[in-house]
């Protein structure tokens, strides 16, 4: 079953928009007194979102004390201060500018030691659940069709876990890395299966690059070997494209 899709003109009006519908179950869930859940990718596609969430902070009083975040993903091994770290990203674009208290952060961290990670994703299962599951979570996609970083071969029920890259997409990270032998091997992911217990999915996808893999993963058969195919199984998934992204449905 294809994905409902929803087209903006350019991704800064996309953005707005989703960010005004985080903004609002943040609000609601205040009044009642509860925590709003978020979950969180990384890369230039989110930028847009955090950006207007920082607007709404500042400018219109917006408070996150009573938002709990997990981000999807994390290089492995990294550390967290290094430039192409995740957790650096997320403090630069969004936690440092706005009034999150530092204990309702959770982004998988890259300098576990290695014999320890399978109990530390298990941990991080258990607070997704802890926290009441995720209400919206965030996704952009990567030239592979991975979402988070559950490249092809995942499996639909696969939990936080320890994978590797694959080749295309430690090619895409080159850059970033000055080098694609300097692009860490591995990574720590939320899995299908952790994403797909999300109430809410909202995948955004800009540009004409991204193109050929949203037709793939909207209307192509559910495959494993394009994992963000698994989407179509979810009942409250959102796919917000810009015009470019959306040219070849
Ligand atoms: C990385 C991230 C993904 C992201 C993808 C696309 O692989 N782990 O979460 O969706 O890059 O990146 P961009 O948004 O820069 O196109």
């Amino acid at each position: 079953e294809n994905i409902p899709t929803v087209i903006y003109k350019d991704s800064s009006e996309a953005s707005v928009a989703i960010a005004h519908e985080i903004a609002s179950l943040i609000k609601d869930k205040a009044k009642k007194n509860e925590h709003a859940v978020l979950g969180l990718a990384t890369g230039s596609t989110p930028v847009g979102v955090y950006d207007e969430l920082v607007r709404l902070h500042k400018e219109e009083g917006l408070s996150f004390k009573n938002v709990i975040t997990f981000n999807l993903d994390e290089y492995y091994p990294i550390q967290p201060d290094s430039l192409q770290s995740y957790v650096r990203f997320m403090h630069e674009h969004l936690f440092d500018s706005i009034d999150i208290p530092e204990n309702q952060v959770h982004i998988p961290d890259g300098t576990i030691p290695e014999e320890d990670i399978y109990d530390y994703c298990d941990q991080y299962e258990a607070k997704i659940e802890e926290a009441g599951g995720i209400d919206i979570q965030l996704l952009g996609i990567g030239r592979t069709g991975h979402i988070g970083f559950n490249e092809p071969g995942s499996r639909p029920d696969s939990t936080t876990r320890l994978i590797t890259l694959d080749k295309i997409t430690r090619k895409d990270a080159a850059s970033d890395f000055f080098g694609e032998e300097y692009v860490p091997r591995r990574a720590i992911t939320m899995g299908v299966g952790t994403i797909m217990k999300s109430k809410k999915i909202i995948l955004m996808a800009w540009g004409e690059g991204k193109a050929n893999i949203i037709k793939e993963s909207v209307e192509g058969d559910i495959k494993e070997s394009i994992p963000a195919t698994y989407l179509q199984e979810h009942d409250n998934t959102a796919i917000v494209l810009d015009t470019a992204a959306s040219e070849k449905l």
